[in-house]
């Protein structure tokens, strides 16, 4: 009988998963003789209707450029706090047994599950209930302490990028304060970087809580000295001092997960009040996530799929794939969620922000 592997895509989707399906499937199966078995949704594909199918390399031929994932994803289905309606009231459950007895079926021998903070998570909680996991890292937020990026996130950066550029010109046209709204969840990367990337003027990021009036001040400076519009770049975690994060959804709303957004429309409504200029607020949204990977993506997820089934055929598990340096090396799971990597409002990239003249909201 041939070894067989699973693998699932869980959380938020980002360019380079497929990438990532793609090689594992080539490697197990040019390299082991495997079998590939593809989870679909996340693991809501292993709850009440279990659904798969077989990765053969057929299956991954012409992905390697496709944003998405051919699997298909999910940011609900947590089994450890699974939504489950009693007496017609929702109530969260722990229904990590049933996963393991559907995985159990399918007779796959390891889970590789690809996915952000909350999908290793689970991946984490399975494997101490005796499942042999592998975890492989993605976010667009790049939020994860254990590797130096994640892949998708230099996608997403460059995509917020060419948005800065194009608002450039019309911002200038019509004397306009643009407010563009990005992701990254409580994490500031997104906007940091593709705010220096793409010359804005102030970048507004969730480890710097912002000071309106200083944000008020860095623009009619601006205009004083001519400069007759303003790109501001907000992360959508970002928070004025002593103010509140903005949700749409809290975690109760939304079945445990808090959806962020709305904070580009607060800053514009802040500004509103100090500055007699025109206002326009931009949420690029779920814009972020989708297109094609960089190339760098593209590679960093060849590599990580590849370190991942080297990781089985060595038999070494509860361990997630990471970037350190140059090196593709693997570290406990357990410790890869513990801590999120957040930007150190003293680091470099915060100090050539604001030696670049940026206003970083302080
Ligand atoms: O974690 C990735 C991410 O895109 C965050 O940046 C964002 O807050 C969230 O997912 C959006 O989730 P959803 O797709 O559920 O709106």
């Amino acid at each position: 009988m041939k070894k067989t592997i699973a693998i699932l895509t869980g959380g938020g989707d980002c360019p380079g998963l497929n990438a990532v399906i793609r090689a594992v499937v080539r490697t197990a199966v040019n390299c082991h003789g495997w079998r590939v078995l593809g989870i679909e949704d996340g693991f809501e594909g292993l709850l009440d209707k279990v659904r798969w199918r077989e990765l053969g390399l057929d299956s991954v031929r012409g992905i390697l450029p496709r944003g998405g994932t051919i699997l298909g994803t999910s940011n609900r289905g947590n089994p450890f706090s699974y939504p489950q309606i009693v007496n017609g009231v929702p109530e969260l459950h722990d229904v990590s047994d049933k996963v393991l007895d559907a995985f159990k079926e399918l007779g796959a021998e390891v889970l590789i599950a690809v996915g952000g903070d909350g999908t290793l998570k689970i991946a984490q909680g399975l494997y101490e209930k005796g499942l042999p996991v592998v975890g492989i890292p993605k976010t667009i937020d790049n939020d994860l302490r254990a590797t130096d990026v994640t892949f998708g996130y230099r996608t997403a950066v460059a995509t917020v990028t060419e948005a800065l550029d194009r608002l450039h010109s019309t911002a200038e046209s019509h004397h306009r304060v643009m407010i563009v709204e990005v992701m990254g969840r409580d994490a500031g990367w997104i906007a940091l970087e593709s705010g220096i990337a793409g010359s804005a003027d102030a970048i507004l990021i969730p480890e710097i809580p912002y000071r309106v009036d200083r944000l008020c001040e860095a623009i009619e400076n601006r205009r004083r000295r001519g400069s007759r519009f303003s790109i501001v770049v907000v992360a959508e975690g970002a928070t004025a001092y002593a103010g509140k994060k903005v949700v749409q959804q809290t975690a109760a709303e939304n079945l445990g997960v808090e959806r962020l957004g709305g904070v580009g429309h607060e800053v514009a409504r802040q500004l509103d009040g100090c500055l007699d200029m025109e206002i326009r607020v931009v949420i690029l949204g779920h814009l972020q996530r989708g297109g094609s990977p960089e190339p760098f993506d593209r590679i960093l997820a060849s590599r990580f799929g590849v370190k991942a089934v080297e990781l089985i055929a060595r038999k070494s598990f509860g361990r997630m794939v990471a970037l350190r340096g140059r090196q593709v090396i693997d570290v406990e799971i357990a410790k890869a969620v513990s801590q999120l990597n957040l930007v150190d409002p003293g680091g470099e990239l915060v100090g050539t922000a604001e030696s670049l003249g940026i206003m970083v909201g302080r």
